[in-house]
């Protein structure tokens, strides 16, 4: 089936188009075209997504992605309608004003072409981005059963939740940020010490320069250590606002005129701290949840540093995980995610009737991820 994704849940306007079929003995997933709009220099300058600023650019954003999408993959509208067998959209979690455009423009679609609809959890399409491939690719009965059950690590700037998936739509959450997210507190800290928005890549790029340098130009000799929020808890939960601000008091005790050399060392001190307690408890839980792989995905599973820090610890451990990672174009807000996560309900829960009722999708701001 031909499936047109939609994602407006935060701050990238997106549109895909995604091959998927069940064949006899396999899954077949190719994807077509996705074209994201980014509104980060908008965003930029406030320090972080506004939701109505958001708002008004999907719906100044959406009609043009939409046009390119099926300019690049159909050519006319007319052949676009013929060949979309489904439409996929995200309803939640996110900001209300920008999922509101997504779920508008998905549902007059549906209404005007008479096509079947499906409202996706956003976070379910960054669990399920690790399958995407830059072409076809093909899954088996055996390759799942050699992936699940396994323990995901959701890590973007509005969510930090590990999940225990005993297979693909079987999800139960079993920890979560009792505050910031982990990508909340890489924008927050970026802001911190001046360095723009999104904070992660920025981040990530003067801890870098510590690796390259060290000690920095002007040379610091400054052990600062922030603190690892929540690494021993008994539970699977996080926090990360307390790191934040461990952060700003460190910068405000600093001496003025040592600030800017120091950044390098705040930033890769953030970094580990960050990536340290995300690494720790998802292990700790694939262990104590005996399972069989280890599944990123989201905005932080960018993050180089994160990826490592999992690749070293699963290779030092006893038990072997499986490590699945999603490409780099899909770990942040994409809508070829939410195609997928569209194919695999509409596999689970088979197309009905009530898919061609537009008038039953609906947001959900706070849509949770956990179904049996
Ligand atoms: O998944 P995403 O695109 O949007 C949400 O659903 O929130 O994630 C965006 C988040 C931002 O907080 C951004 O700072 C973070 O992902 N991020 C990174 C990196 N690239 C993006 N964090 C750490 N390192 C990166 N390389
Ligand atoms: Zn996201």
């Amino acid at each position: 089936m031909t499936i047109l994704g939609i994602e407006t849940s935060c701050d990238e306007t997106s549109i895909a188009i995604l091959e998927a079929s069940k064949k006899q003995a396999y899954f077949y997933i190719k994807p077509r075209a996705k074209i994201i709009s980014s509104q980060i220099k908008i965003h930029a300058a406030y320090g972080g997504v506004v939701p109505m600023l958001a708002s008004r650019e999907h719906v100044k954003n959406l009609p043009i992605v939409y046009h390119k999408v099926i300019k690049q993959v159909f050519k006319t509208i007319k052949n676009a309608q013929s060949k979309i067998d489904l439409i996929a959209v995200t309803t939640g979690p996110g900001l209300i004003p920008a999922l509101l455009i997504g779920v508008n423009f998905a549902k007059t679609l549906a209404l005007a072409w008479r096509k079947p609809i499906i409202g996706v959890n956003h976070l379910e399409g960054h669990l399920l981005s690790f399958l995407l491939q830059q072409d076809t690719s093909q899954y088996t009965k055996n390759d799942f059963k050699k992936i699940f059950p396994a323990i995901a690590l959701l890590v973007s700037g509005g969510h930090t939740q590990l999940i225990y998936v005993k297979n693909i739509n079987h999800y139960q959450i079993i920890g979560e940020t009792v505050d910031d997210a982990a990508g909340e507190c890489f924008d927050k800290g970026a802001r911190i010490l001046g360095l723009g928005y999104p904070g992660g890549p920025a981040i990530a790029a003067q801890a870098q320069k510590l690796k390259i340098k060290n000690p920095p130009a002007g040379g610091i000799k400054l052990k600062i250590t922030l603190p690892r929020p929540m690494l021993n808890s008994h539970n699977y939960d996080f926090s990360f606002s307390g790191l934040k601000t461990a952060l700003l008091y460190s910068w405000q005790a600093l001496n003025p005129k040592d600030k800017n050399t120091v950044i390098p060392n705040l930033a890769d001190e953030l970094q580990e701290a960050v990536t340290d307690v995300l690494v720790s408890k998802t292990l700790k839980a694939s262990q104590q949840y005996q399972v069989k792989s280890i599944i990123l995905g989201g905005g932080v599973t960018a993050n180089q540093r994160l990826r490592n820090k999992f690749r070293e610890q699963i290779s030092q451990k006893k038990h072997s995980f499986n490590f699945y990672s999603p490409l780099l174009e899909y770990t942040t807000d994409n809508a070829m995610m939410i195609a997928l996560a569209g194919f695999f309900n509409i596999k689970a829960k088979k197309l009905t009737e009530s898919n061609f009722n537009w008038k039953q999708i609906d947001t959900d701001a706070n849509l949770r991820l956990s179904y049996e």
